[in-house]
């Protein structure tokens, strides 16, 4: 409205009284028609004082302003576009832009700007741009821009930003594109970005953020379009990108070894996903986003075994084009990965594996490479090592070295070091490494690690020491690697939790235990005050039978897999000390009996559930009581179970697994069986019991159509399969069955073979205890 009447006004100033020529300064040129001023590359040192009021556009880059001071504008209102680049501005004093109220765009951008005060911009109640890129800004105080209400696009790109605090643009209350890129930005305050309710575009790129921000983008409901790219980000966990309307994201050049299948099950939206050029070897199928089109892995070391197979048959069913190709191995290496049939995703032993990538490197020495190939750069790397410069690898895998070998490049970010034969890591055993993030050791046949083995290593993320012959851990075996968020240790001979040497481990993330020899876990394991971060807990198969109140002390831990032990009951007790425990696999333990309130203590929490082949003979009617629509996953395969609890409180139910229990198919069984019939989800139950109908599936069996319709069972203790009525009483189906009847006392029909407490061949696994040899 501003504009419309000031360029009316300006017309009618225009026709009545021409410009004089006299009113434009000596320096400057001027245009009388479309009322604009250009003083560029004169060395101003302040702003001619005879501008013509009357002025729409000035243009006064190139001089040498470097102050501007209070109201320095107040002579030209009409301004609606004022270039200012390149003027060696260093300082904007309070309330310098006063007056110009129809200002649209103004540029500031290649000054020398360190501090944005909060009245900086007070005045420019109309400005649609505003360019700050290529300053110095370090510091944004509160409420600069909080007059700036009609501000489409901020450019804060290519200055000195490490940290936005909370608020910092408050008051832009139209934004829509907030351009952050090219600082040195490694941190972001929760509310960062609050109050930005219209921004659709943020650009983020060519930072040095470690962490995907997720709670201050939460705060961006409309953002469609978001840029990371070139931040040194390693991993995205769980529920990172939790932004309901984005359709783009630009994840590129970044440093990701690792992403969570669920990283952006709260991005429904997004379209495009960018991951090119980061160090993903595979990836799983994406949780969340339904309208994927294109998934970009250009650039990343893609091998294309067995464990991309998922992926690909994902993007086949799910239409979503795959950019890239793979690295390996040989005889799909260089395919795009589009064109690779999930049939040919294999994996092979080991050996096989190792054997091809020598048969490269001796093609490789013997020079039977094209000619037209990049000659190897010639770098500092250790013998009998490879060091990759560009990549920043070196890898001595499988090379028979004794000793930890030394000399490697400075910038070696991921030192691959596995299938040797070290036995020992003494004390500072990798000096000069201080950039590695990613160490494999795996197969080392390392049987003890002295304290300060990893010293000096400050930036290490991923330690691999799977599948040597450690038996215990020295308390310092850690010591000088703080950053180590994923640690490795499974596959080793651990007999005790080594709760002591992750004590100097507090951003512990993940920690990988299984085929260990623990066979009890303590309270002494202080899980929360050792490692607090502690997210995901692995300890499948090892031989835990005990788990002690307070082992599990944390209040992060959201994985828990024990399964593959010799639990004998279930740990309850400990699971209260984990309450916000999301996923916990129980599978494959001893634990015949599941009781009452089994999992009340983290009943708010937990999403996932697994007890396959357990032995289990008997769940509490009561066993899942608490847990409701949270529960997403549950599945009790190969067990021993004759009847189920309820499960019609599990409405949020994506995946059930009941195979392979007698089911008693009988009046008890009936809700079940309503259940089954209620859900959309494919459940498959089969009857072991009445012996005539062993084998059948629930859904199909007409045992129930004579069942009484009350939905309520009898009490526990009857319901227990004693006699189970007569079947084929009439031919009513279920739905036809009148809702009310009354209820009997108890079931009054026998069972045809009234004989039985427990069938004689029941299909399953045997329920003894496992044997292990570890
Ligand atoms: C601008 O002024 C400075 C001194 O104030 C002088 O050194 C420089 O040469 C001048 N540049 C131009 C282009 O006139
Ligand atoms: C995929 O990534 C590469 C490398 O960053 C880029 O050149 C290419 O344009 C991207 N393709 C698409 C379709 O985004
Ligand atoms: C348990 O680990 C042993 C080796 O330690 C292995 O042979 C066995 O297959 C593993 N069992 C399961 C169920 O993973
Ligand atoms: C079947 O679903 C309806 C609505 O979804 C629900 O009200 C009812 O309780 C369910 N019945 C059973 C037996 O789960």
């Amino acid at each position: 409205m501003h504009l419309v009447s000031a360029a009316a006004f300006l017309l009618v100033l225009g026709l009545s009284s021409p410009v004089e020529s006299g009113k434009c300064p000596r320096v400057c040129s001027c245009d009388s028609t479309k009322l604009s001023v250009t003083c560029v590359g004169k060395n101003l040192t302040e702003i001619p004082p005879t501008i013509d009021e009357i002025t729409v556009k000035l243009d006064l880059r190139n001089n040498n302003l470097q102050v501007l001071s209070r109201r320095a504008f107040i002579l030209m209102p009409y301004l609606t576009h004022l270039n200012l680049q390149r003027c060696n501005i260093n300082k904007v004093k309070e309330g310098a832009f006063r007056a110009l109220g129809r200002l649209v765009s103004l540029n500031l951008a290649y000054n020398k700007i360190d501090i944005l005060y909060q009245e900086s911009f007070d005045g420019l109640s109309s400005l649609k741009e505003l360019h700050l890129d290529h300053n110095r800004v370090e510091e944004i105080q509160p409420g600069a821009f909080a007059q700036l209400g009609f501000l489409n696009m901020l450019a804060l790109t290519h200055n000195q930003l490490v940290y936005i605090p909370n608020m910092a643009f408050q008051g832009l209350n139209n934004i829509k594109w907030l351009r952050l890129s090219h600082n040195s930005l490694n941190n972001l305050a929760p509310e960062a970005f609050a109050g930005l309710f219209t921004l659709s575009r943020l650009s983020l790129d060519h930072n040095e953020l470690q962490f995907f921000p997720t709670e201050a983008m939460t705060r961006l409901p409309e953002v469609t379009r978001l840029d990371m790219s070139h931040n040194p980000i390693t991993y995205l966990g769980e529920e990172s990108v939790s932004m309901a309307k984005l359709t783009r994201l630009y994840l590129d050049h970044m440093s990701i070894q690792d992403l969570s299948d669920l990283a952006l099950s709260r991005a429904p939206f997004l379209s495009h996903l960018d991951l090119s050029h980061n160090q993903l070897r595979y990836l799983e199928p994406l949780s969340g986003p339904k309208e994927l089109a294109s998934l970009n892995l250009t650039g990343n070391p893609v091998y294309c075994n067995c464990y991309m197979r998922p992926l690909r048959e994902w993007a086949g069913v799910g239409g979503v084009k795959l950019l890239g190709t793979c690295t390996g191995p040989p005889h799909l290496s260089d395919e795009p990965l589009q064109a690779v049939v999930p049939l040919d995703l294999r994996c092979r032993s080991r050996g096989e594996m190792l054997k091809d990538e020598f048969e490269k490197d001796d093609e490789e020495d013997t020079g039977s490479l094209p000619p037209t190939a990049k000659p190897k750069q010639k770098v500092k790397c250790p013998d009998n090592c490879d060091c990759d410069i560009e990549s920043q690898h070196a890898t001595c895998e499988g090379r028979g070295h004794t000793k930890v070998p030394r000399g490697f490049p400075a910038k070696t970010q991921l030192l691959d070091l596995r299938s040797n034969h070290f036995h020992y890591l003494p004390t500072n055993s990798f000096p000069g490494t201080s950039q590695v993030v990613s160490l494999h050791l795996e197969f080392c046949k390392i049987h003890q690690i002295e304290s300060g083995a990893f010293r000096g290593m400050k930036k290490l993320f991923y330690l691999y020491l799977s599948d040597n012959d450690l038996t215990s851990l020295d308390p310092g075996a850690f010591a000088g690697a703080p950053e180590l968020t994923y640690l490795h240790l499974e596959g080793n001979r651990l007999v005790q939790f080594p709760g002591s040497a992750l004590a100097l481990l507090p951003s512990l993330f993940v920690l990988h235990l299984e085929q260990n020899a623990i066979s009890k876990l303590e309270p002494t394991g202080l899980l929360s005050s050792a490692t607090p971060n502690l997210r995901e807990l692995y300890l499948t198969n090892n031989t835990i039978n005990a788990i002690a109140k307070g082992a599990l002390d944390s209040a992060f831990l959201g994985t828990l897999h024990l399964d593959s032990n010799q639990l004998t009951e279930m740990p309850t007790h400990a699971l209260s000390d984990a309450p916000n425990l999301e996923e916990i696999k129980l599978s494959q333990n001893s634990i015949r009996w599941v009781g009452p309130n089994a999992f009340k203590p983290i009943s708010q929490s937990l999403k996932r559930l697994y007890m396959d082949q357990m032995g289990m003979e008997k769940m509490s009617r009561d066993a899942l009581a608490g847990l409701g629509p949270g529960l997403r996953a549950l599945t009790v395969r190969g067990n021993q179970l004759e009847e189920l609890p309820d499960l019609s409180p599990l409405t949020g139910l994506e995946v059930v697994d009941l195979q392979d229990n007698p089911l008693m198919c009988d009046c008890p069984l009936l809700p079940l069986r309503r259940w089954m019939e209620n859900v959309s989800l494919e459940v498959i139950a089969t009857c072991g019991n009445p012996p005539e109908i062993r084998g059948q599936k629930v859904r199909d069996v007409h045992v129930f159509t004579s069942c009484p319709e009350s939905g309520s069972a009898p009490d526990e203790k009857v319901a227990t399969p004693s006699g189970p009525p007569k079947v084929k009483k009439t031919k009513t189906s279920l739905s036809k069955t009148p809702g009310v009847k009354a209820r009997p006392a108890k079931p009054k029909a026998k069972l045809l073979k009234p004989t039985k407490k427990k069938p004689q061949r029941k299909p399953g696994p045997p329920k003894t205890t496992k044997n292990k040899t570890l």
